[in-house]
């Protein structure tokens, strides 16, 4: 392949996109980025700092943020799922990242996922993904990545406060002032509802194939 390419997939949060996006990387050669880290790396720093999500301080933070930031394991927590989204919301942090995503395109194709790429990051990517899936499917799924027991009584209660915090976060995404989560006009849309993992794969290959 002569020239470089990128993948931009978007999506609502817990559809699975991270999954595909790293496949995709894999099977095509290209690096993978998932840009949600560097708002949650964002959001850890400034939790740690004790700093609220308007403060100056943390536009610097996200200025000097480092791969080292955004490798760090604990990302994926309640309380920084929460922070992220309000940081995310914050139009001088997301101007703070935009270059940091785009270079990070410079030397070799790239798989990129988060809520902007096809949008605001890259609008000119070569391929768009959008990502979808309802929000009963999503809590479904993501309880059973983190469920000890299948038979857990608690289960059915479980399940719609996951739901209940998916669709908080999708709101937020979509409601916010700056770059909300939405299809780019060119954008092919994959509702994943109906299909498991290797599905949405062949689905996207197919896709990026045509
Ligand atoms: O994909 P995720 O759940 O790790 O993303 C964390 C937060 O960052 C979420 O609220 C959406 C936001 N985000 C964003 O606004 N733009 C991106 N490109 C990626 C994530």
């Amino acid at each position: 392949m002569s020239k470089k390419l990128i993948i931009a997939i978007d999506g609502l949060s817990g559809v699975g996109k991270g999954t595909l996006a790293k496949t995709l990387a894999d099977k095509l050669s290209l690096s993978y980025l998932d840009t949600g880290l560097l708002y949650r790396a964002v959001g850890r720093k400034m939790l740690d700092a004790g700093l609220s999500a308007e403060s100056e301080a943390v536009v610097q933070i996200a200025e000097r943020l480092t791969p080292a930031d955004w490798a760090r394991n604990d990302l994926r927590t309640p309380a920084v799922d929460k922070v992220a989204s309000q940081v995310a919301a914050q139009p001088k942090i997301r101007a703070a990242l935009l270059d940091m995503q785009r270079h990070f395109a410079t030397q070799q194709g790239v798989v990129m996922d988060g809520r902007d790429i096809g949008t605001v990051i890259f609008p000119n990517a070569d391929v768009k993904l959008f990502v979808i899936a309802s929000a009963k499917v999503r809590a479904e799924r993501r309880w059973l990545q983190y469920a000890t027991d299948p038979n857990d009584p608690q289960k059915t209660a479980q399940i719609k406060q996951i739901e209940t915090e998916l669709t908080q976060r999708d709101e937020a995404d979509s409601t916010r002032a700056v770059a909300p989560l939405r299809p780019a006009e060119d954008a092919h849309i994959i509702d994943t509802d109906h299909l498991n993992a290797s599905e949405v794969l062949a689905k996207a290959l197919e896709i990026i194939q045509r």
